[in-house]
């Protein structure tokens, strides 16, 4: 399976996309993670993307082609993957047409903007796996504290309320249209997102057509 998740910041895609993985046994890949480690890392693309990032700012196509590109080649994608907002623009989908990375479904998952806003300031995250939180809709076991690893959970950067609804607008100007553009090749499932997590996750699967 090669299902590409879509939806606003804060959607709920990586918290979907970590339940699909184990439930369809395939990687998630994560271009937001991927950036996040090199920006800790300080290699070039984390110093190129770190700016753009902070301010609610999509990263150059050729950033995002490269690092998706290099990911999929690995032994653990050679059954399936989840990309995790890892195709934002028009430009990144049909590049990836090209290369002849062709998708089995797309999964939009559907929530209003107002619901996206109140998310985002309850949001905790992992810094070191990328696990990702909510205070009161999805805590972890030990306040504060990783489930998977361990580390201390942080509040990301870009989920300042301001930097929120500038990601919600450049998800309208530059991401919603890919709805259509999957539309036409007969991919697209929507999805509601305005409802609790479990409930999201047995209308993926149902769309899916795989048994939960
Ligand atoms: P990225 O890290 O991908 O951020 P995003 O798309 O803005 O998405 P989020 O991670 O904020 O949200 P999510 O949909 O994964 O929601 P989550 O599951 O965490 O990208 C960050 C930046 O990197 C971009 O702004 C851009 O600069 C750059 N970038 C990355 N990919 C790029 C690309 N392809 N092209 C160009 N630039 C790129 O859920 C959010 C919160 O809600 C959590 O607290 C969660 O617990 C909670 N929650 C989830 N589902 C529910 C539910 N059903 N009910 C209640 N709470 C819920």
């Amino acid at each position: 399976m090669k299902l590409i998740l879509l939806g606003a910041p804060g959607a709920g895609k990586g918290t979907q996309a970590e339940l699909l993985s184990r439930q369809l046994g395939i990687p998630t890949i994560s271009t937001g993670n991927i950036l996040r480690e090199a920006i800790r890392n300080q290699t070039p693309t984390g110093l190129k993307a770190k700016a753009l990032m902070d301010a609610g700012q999509l990263v150059p196509d050729e950033v995002i082609l490269g690092i998706v590109a290099e990911r999929l080649s690995r032994e653990d994608c050679q059954n399936g993957y989840i990309l995790d907002g890892a195709v934002r623009t028009i430009g990144q989908a049909e590049a990836l047409e090209n290369m002849g990375i062709h998708m089995d479904a797309v999964v939009s998952i559907e929530v209003d903007d107002a619901v996206i806003e109140a998310r985002m300031t309850g949001r905790r995250v992992c810094p070191k796996c990328g696990a990702s939180y909510h205070i009161v809709a999805n805590p972890p076991k030990t306040a504060d504290i990783c489930d998977v690893c361990g580390e201390g959970l942080v509040i990301r950067k870009d989920d300042a309320p301001e930097t929120v609804r500038q990601r919600l607008s450049v998800y309208h100007e530059q991401t919603e249209a890919l709805k259509g553009f999957y539309e036409k090749l007969g991919k697209l499932k929507l999805v509601e997102g305005n409802q609790p997590i479990e409930d999201a996750n047995r209308d993926i699967l149902a769309a899916l057509g795989v048994q939960a």
